[in-house]
């Protein structure tokens, strides 16, 4: 109980030196979010080749549905498989990548930006160069976020 109890403490602790120190944490949980539908991306050249599935808390769904305007802290996660062979199914994890509304982070419209590996880890990419710049292109009318409530429709 007391080692439990220990290590629930370090991991808080750790957490929070991680957040201060501005290294982004994927939310636990955002399986049980609104999942999108099966995206698949056959360009090769596209960083979204592959297999890929969006999770949007309940404050972001409450974006979508107000025609993409989100509230302060909506989440949406977005998980990428590579493609199995010939098969066309789900292949291995690859990367994961978040965005979380927050008003500090002017440079990235209001939005904080990260990416993540298979393992969950921050990957350290460059929020502004490796996210913003394609997303503000593709749906600055749109609160930087490029899927619709379409998306979640199934
Ligand atoms: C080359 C353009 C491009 C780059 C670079 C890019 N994205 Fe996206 N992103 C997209 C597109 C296109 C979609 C919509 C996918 C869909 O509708 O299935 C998307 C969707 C998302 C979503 C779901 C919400 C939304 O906007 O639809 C998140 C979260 C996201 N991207 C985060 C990131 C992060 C974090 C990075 C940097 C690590 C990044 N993106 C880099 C094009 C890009």
């Amino acid at each position: 109980m007391k080692i439990v109890l220990l290590c629930a403490v370090y991991l808080f602790v750790f957490q929070s030196i991680a957040a201060f120190a501005g290294s982004p944490v994927l939310p636990k949980g955002y399986l049980s979010w609104q999942k999108s539908d099966r995206k698949i991306e056959t360009d090769k050249k596209s960083l979204f080749y592959g297999i890929h599935y969006m999770y949007a808390d309940k404050k972001a769904m409450q974006g979508y549905g107000a025609g993409n305007k989100f509230p302060e802290g909506s989440r949406i996660v977005v998980e990428f498989f590579n493609i199995k062979g010939n098969t066309g199914d789900d292949g291995s994890k690859n990367m994961v990548v978040l965005m979380q509304k927050d008003k500090k982070r002017k440079e990235t419209g209001g939005w904080l930006f990260a990416g993540f590996g298979a393992d969950g880890k921050a990957s350290g990419i460059d929020p502004v160069k490796n996210c913003f710049d394609c997303h503000q292109k593709e749906a600055a009318q749109k609160d930087y976020v490029i899927s619709t409530i379409k998306d979640f429709k199934h």
